[in-house]
């Protein structure tokens, strides 16, 4: 394939891939975006593979590559649980920036490129500093991201004295090696300032995310997920691939409005979840689980009187979290949903930005079950709607149904926009026990006069409303 022909087939990917990403903002249109994706992906691989620069020698390494990393990643896809989900995505975003230090360091020793002219070979130089730099932060920062989300590593934060003191320290000696790297007459003296900054980048990483609070860790991945992107297109530039260029910006900017978004959701100031410190908020370690102080009197009830309940009521919200994917409700929700509309009631879901613990996360599993896209709402499209709903009936979600959010300034949470589940005539919640949720902070909701609690297993709990409602 000549020079031509591969950038002609790397616009038509670009083009695939910015189609992916508008598919992927919205559930009707998902399942295309990600064909879009693959499309695109299968063709920048064989463009790449078949382009002017791959000698036939190398395309056994390349398919070698491609079958370890294509096994790796089917079996990931099919082992990891939908909820261990953003550990793996940090874990891949760790990969990106380790391929764009290792490029970066290849880029430097590879002397067979002839730069005409001593600027060319300065910004050559420059991009692989900056390249390895952003793809050593984003590689620390993802490991202890991934370690912390999979409980390996605690969720509070580390808070260093001096901590603001001590990056800006590290950012000083990184400019000052950069100049250092740029004066050096040969390679051999080029790595010594290149390895200093490596390892000044590595531990800002680890540093940056230990600070970071375990509830802010959603918008941390988000955010890796940026710098990935970014270290992504530092990677074309040294490549001198405009593909890679592009992906990376597209991924960059497009992780840098989905961490504002998720921000805005849990109201948090985004400089503030990148200065760290934030997101325990006082409460248990975030990770959830603890048992939440008793703070009055709850009223339980049984499947059967809830299936009583959702007879005679003619309009129904179903509220979905963390616990409906851990039980694997979502099938039997969809029936439930489907017998009650089918007997005239109106039954809508309210979907909470950062319900579960990953983007989009409600939406997937209610798309799985085959429910339709028509019915999901989401919370600022269905939040004024609670007041003239008869039952609002919570499935496994605590935080996202928190009252204390708007009543309470003191909580760790207060100003976290919610779902207003407690201005229905009656509110259902369904879990198991009187546990926090991820905040580790107790939920004014189970204590409210027109709440009721079903406490059991999810999936359990809703086979038997579904048996109580066909009876
Ligand atoms: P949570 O506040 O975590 O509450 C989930 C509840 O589900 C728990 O209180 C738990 O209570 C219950 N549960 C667990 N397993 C269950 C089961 N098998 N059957 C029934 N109930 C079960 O979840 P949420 O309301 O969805 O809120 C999400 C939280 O996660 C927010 O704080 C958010 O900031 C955070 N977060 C979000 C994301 C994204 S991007 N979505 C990522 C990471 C973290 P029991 O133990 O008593 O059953």
């Amino acid at each position: 394939m000549n020079e031509s022909l591969a950038t002609v087939a790397y616009i038509g990917a670009t083009i695939l891939f910015i189609l992916s990403l508008g598919g992927l903002s919205n559930p009707e249109t998902a399942r295309r975006g990600n064909l879009f994706g693959i499309i695109g992906m299968a063709l920048a691989v064989a463009a790449t593979v078949h382009g002017p620069r791959v000698t036939p020698a190398g395309i056994p390494w390349i398919i070698g590559a491609l079958a370890v990393g294509g096994g790796i990643g089917l079996f990931a896809a099919k082992k990891v649980q939908m909820t261990q989900m953003p550990e793996l995505v940090a874990l891949m975003h760790s990969l990106v920036g380790l391929a764009a230090c290792l490029v970066g360091f290849a880029s430097y020793v590879d002397t067979s490129t002839v730069f005409p002219t001593p600027a060319e070979k300065a910004i050559h130089e420059i991009e692989i500093y900056i390249g390895i730099l952003i793809g050593a932060v984003t590689f620390s920062g993802s490991v202890i991201a991934f370690g912390k989300l999979s409980g390996k590593i605690g969720g509070k934060p580390l808070l260093l004295p001096a901590r603001h003191w001590i990056n800006l320290a590290g950012l000083l000696i990184v400019i000052w090696f950069g100049r250092e790297f740029l004066r050096a007459p040969d390679i051999t003296s080029g790595m010594t300032p290149l390895i200093v900054m490596t390892v000044i980048a590595l531990l800002f990483g680890i540093h940056m995310v230990m600070a970071i609070g375990g509830a802010d860790m959603p918008v941390v991945v988000s955010m890796l997920n940026s710098y990935s992107g970014w270290a992504a297109a530092a990677t074309g530039f040294m490549l001198s691939n405009d593909l890679l260029i592009v992906v990376g910006a597209l991924v960059g900017s497009s992780g840098a409005i989905l961490s504002y978004i998720m921000c805005r959701a849990m109201n948090r100031n985004f400089i503030s979840v990148i200065a760290g410190g934030f997101g325990t908020g006082g409460g248990a370690p975030a990770g959830g689980g603890g048992a939440a102080q008793p703070a009055g009197e709850v009223q339980p009830i049984s499947a059967v009187e809830t299936a009583e309940l959702l007879r005679e009521a003619k309009n129904v919200i179903i509220v979905p979290g963390y616990g409906m994917a851990v039980a694997q409700a979502q099938h039997t929700v969809f029936e439930i949903t489907r017998l009650l509309r089918d007997k005239g009631v109106n039954v809508r879901f309210g979907i909470h930005p950062v319900a579960g613990r990953m983007p989009g996360h409600m939406n997937v599993l209610l798309a799985e079950a085959k429910v339709p896209y028509d019915i999901v709402l989401e919370m600022d499209e269905i939040n004024a709607d609670f007041p003239a709903t008869d039952v609002s009936m919570v499935i496994g979600a605590n935080d996202i149904v928190n009252p204390a959010a708007q009543d309470d300034p003191a909580s760790p949470i207060a100003g976290m926009p919610v779902l207003e589940v407690w201005k229905a005539k009656t509110s259902i919640v369904m879990k198991r026990s009187m546990a926090s949720g991820y905040a580790g902070v107790d939920n004014p909701l189970f204590y409210k006069d027109n709440n009721r609690m079903l406490f059991g297993d999810a999936k359990k709990m809703l086979d038997e409303v579904l048996g109580a409602l066909k009876a």
